[in-house]
């Protein structure tokens, strides 16, 4: 359709009609099976609300939602067809590694790849828009969304949000792309205490430097929608908070497309204590320019009456509505209410080999090798020489592609016995679960679903009897016994983090430490693979591993590709986007800290009077940007083009970096910035560039970047985005640690 037909159309619609295009009602309100919600009664809606309702939450699948468009469009006067829109987050049936996995891949370029894929199989089964990507800096472990960020810089962050964004929209066409909608509108990721949907409150020189960059790149490079994160900023919701939805997204960045409320967020706002009722909530939600309701009855019942008040004017719900419409006009919509969408089509290229392939190689790159002594990894492929125990939890589970996958069917993940079964052949190793994920699952509680994981445990990749904590022991110990190295595959049960998923305790299950510690005294060289969606305190079990294989939850092809890097057939290249705590006591723990007036390190105080830990070193045990790999690299002759650097022009900087090893390998090379003085602190190390660099047995590469003066820039109320002269370091190396430096003048 035109966009005067856009603007013709909505000329004919009823005030009811407009209003409806701003409601968004999950399955159980169109009669459909649903992943979470509940029925119409819950919410209060009518069959007449339905009727003129713009969009569905969370329901997928071709038949289901033709069966869906069908009744609605039969009874709706204008024929203006529903949007569907859905959670697929990291993959819809392959489900890809964690994005705190994708991260770790520093490749944003074949995640991009990636998230095409995802757009196709989605669009196939009837997604259109998927409420993607989640790109909150996450600097505390106790949140348990970390699962579903890429870390904690922004600059890296970013580029992975403009990768994904752009991944979703893929060629365009609407059988092979999904709108995308960046989440959540802002800060969510830094909730005080770690504590889900708490408080989040700091400063704007903050907000405007460290978390806001990813959303904005997010919008840049196209997002479709913007998504309202449920906690509060400068004391008002996100939800209600009109500098930042109006006057910051939409005056200063120039987004103009629907902003979309989180779960049931406008009602929550009489919960955060800022509306009485559900009338203040609409008002204040409208207020902000949010354009979408999800899930409650509060634009559906109380927008028309504040319209007939006078409270909220026509042209604001008129605005709101041509958004909406114009985002459906944008998918084509009009043309297709279906986009395409059908049963052949998902069978056509639902978990075909090549996206199976493209999961592997993505999660292989995913992987973070934190310690590999004695040169336990990568293990034989020869087999029964050595003998090869698999143990733990983890070892023949299914549940490895994390919580928030939640459409994905994950009965076509590859378990990690299944994996080593086809490496080494049935009787070339041996597994064991060794023991409960748990002690207690009622921590869990009740999740929809996966309520059957909540309670139990997967004794084999499909369930299986539950044999005793005690004859669980015995058959690992008795395993690893007659074995001659021992894989222990440990982690967080996978409703462990996620949605509702912050933890105090950030170390490995108690049952788990037990085991490893009961197979550590056989003497045995352990290897431990962990299955994790956050960063975790493995202080007290890093020393009985001669190896650590972080592996997040890999997803549908995740037990592959972590045999892949295991007998060493992928050389690890992942390198950590989040900082991994001594313990749970340094959180929020990163790299990118200010020096303080009394730094630990150089402070002209004594010991004491520092800024310091009595208990606990200052450092992460496993930093931002570590990750080892099979092969070893020097990095050497940091150069700069110059020692000045004039506004406009570029540094050009170069290293060279030597595989020293006889396997070939890749390296993330990153370069970091010190801006030595400045009229407000500054990070000792920010972010500015990366590059993953392929390098044959003894190869040597000279790595160069561009260094300009855009990227020395920092916001301040007082100048907005600005960089102040001065001499400032260049840094650059392998992790955030073994760095190089080399300084220059910005003049
Ligand atoms: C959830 C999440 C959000 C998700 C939305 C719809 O509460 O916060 O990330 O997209 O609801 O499921």
């Amino acid at each position: 359709m035109k966009p005067e037909e856009v603007l013709e159309l909505l000329g004919r619609m009823t005030l009811k009609e407009k209003i409806g295009q701003l409601v968004q009602l999950d399955g159980g309100c169109f009669g459909a099976g649903d992943v979470v919600s509940g029925p119409r009664a819950k919410l209060g809606v009518t069959q007449e609300d339905v009727d003129v309702c713009g969009s569905v939450l969370n329901v997928l699948g071709a038949e289901e939602v033709h069966r869906i468009q069908d009744a609605y469009l039969e009874r709706s006067r204008l024929k203006i067809p529903l949007v569907f829109m859905a959670d697929v987050i990291y993959g819809y049936q392959t489900v890809y590694p964690i994005p705190l996995g994708l991260g770790a891949t520093w490749d944003p370029d074949l995640i991009r790849e990636d998230y095409a894929l995802v757009a196709e199989e989605a669009a196939a089964d009837g997604c259109m828009v998927t409420f993607s990507p989640a790109v909150d800096i996450v600097r505390d472990a106790r949140w348990g969304r970390c699962l579903e960020m890429s870390g904690e810089d922004p600059c890296l962050t970013s580029r992975f949000a403009k990768a994904m964004v752009e991944g979703f929209h893929g060629d365009g066409t609407p059988a092979r792309s999904v709108a995308s909608c960046v989440k959540h509108f802002a800060g969510y990721g830094a909730p005080e205490a770690g504590r889900e949907y708490n408080t989040v409150d700091m400063s704007e020189w903050r907000f405007r430097n460290e978390y806001l960059p990813p959303y904005k790149a997010a919008v840049d490079a196209g997002a479709d929608l913007v998504m309202t994160s449920f906690n509060t900023i400068d004391g008002v919701p996100a939800t209600a908070n009109k500098w930042l939805m109006d006057d910051l997204l939409r005056g200063e960045w120039g987004f103009d497309g629907p902003v979309i409320t989180d779960y049931a967020a406008v009602a929550e706002l009489i919960g955060h204590g800022v509306a009485a009722d559900a009338r203040e909530a609409t008002r204040l939600a409208m207020g902000a320019t949010v354009d979408i309701d999800m899930k409650t009855a509060c634009y559906a019942h109380e927008l028309e009456g504040l319209v007939a008040d006078g409270v909220v004017s026509v042209e604001q719900v008129d605005a709101a509505c041509l958004r909406v419409l114009t985002l459906k006009n944008r998918l084509g919509l009009f043309e297709d209410p279906y986009r395409g969408c059908s049963a052949e089509r998902r069978e056509e290229v639902t978990c075909t080999p090549d996206r199976l392939a493209s999961a592997r190689k993505t999660c292989g790159e995913a992987l973070v090798l934190l310690k590999n002594e004695g040169g336990v990894l990568p293990l034989s492929k020869e087999a029964g020489s050595p003998r090869v125990a698999l143990i733990g939890p983890y070892a023949n589970s299914r549940d490895i592609i994390g919580m928030w996958a939640i459409h994905a069917d994950k009965s076509r993940s590859v378990t990690l016995a299944e994996a080593f079964e086809e490496v080494l052949g049935a009787d070339g190793f041996g597994w064991a679960q060794g023991c409960k994920m748990l002690d207690d699952y009622s921590e869990l509680g009740e999740f929809g679903k996966y309520v059957g994981v909540a309670a139990g445990f997967g004794a084999g990749a499909d369930g299986g009897e539950k044999p005793s904590a005690d004859e669980l022991l015995a058959e690992a110990l008795e395993l690893a016994e007659r074995s001659d190295v021992v894989v222990m595959a440990l982690g967080e049960h996978m409703l462990q983090s996620g949605e509702g998923g912050a933890r105090t305790d950030i170390t490995l299950p108690a049952p788990q430490k037990r085991l490893l510690k009961r197979v550590r005294e056989l003497g045995k060289p352990v290897a431990l693979v962990l299955f994790n969606g956050r960063p975790l305190a493995l202080t007290d079990v890093a020393d009985d591993c001669d190896a650590i294989l972080e592996a997040w939850f890999p997803g549908t092809a995740g037990g592959r590709a972590v045999a892949d890097v295991l007998f060493g057939d992928v050389n690890p290249s992942g390198r950590l986007t989040v900082s991994f705590p001594h313990n749970v006591g340094q959180e929020p723990l990163y790299y990118a800290q200010f020096s303080t007036g009394r730094p630990a390190k150089g402070s002209t105080h004594s010991g004491r009077f520092v800024s310091r830990y009595m208990d606990a070193p200052n450092e992460a045990l496993f930093p931002f940007g570590y990750g080892l790999s099979y092969h070893t690299a020097r990095y050497e002759g940091l150069r700069l083009g110059s020692d000045v650097l004039h506004a406009g022009e570029k540094l050009a900087v170069s290293v060279d970096v030597v595989n020293e090893s006889q396997v070939a390998g890749t390296e993330v090379v990153q370069l970091y910035i010190h801006d030595l003085f400045a009229s407000r602190v500054r990070p000792v190390l920010e972010l500015r560039d990366f590059r993953r660099v392929e390098l044959a047995p003894g190869e040597k590469k000279t790595v160069g970047f561009e260094l300009c003066e855009e990227q020395l820039r920092f916001w301040t109320r007082e100048h907005g985005w600005a960089s102040e002269p001065g001499r400032f370091e260049v840094l650059v190396g392998p992790n955030s640690r073994d760095l190089l430096s080399a300084g220059f003048e910005l003049v």
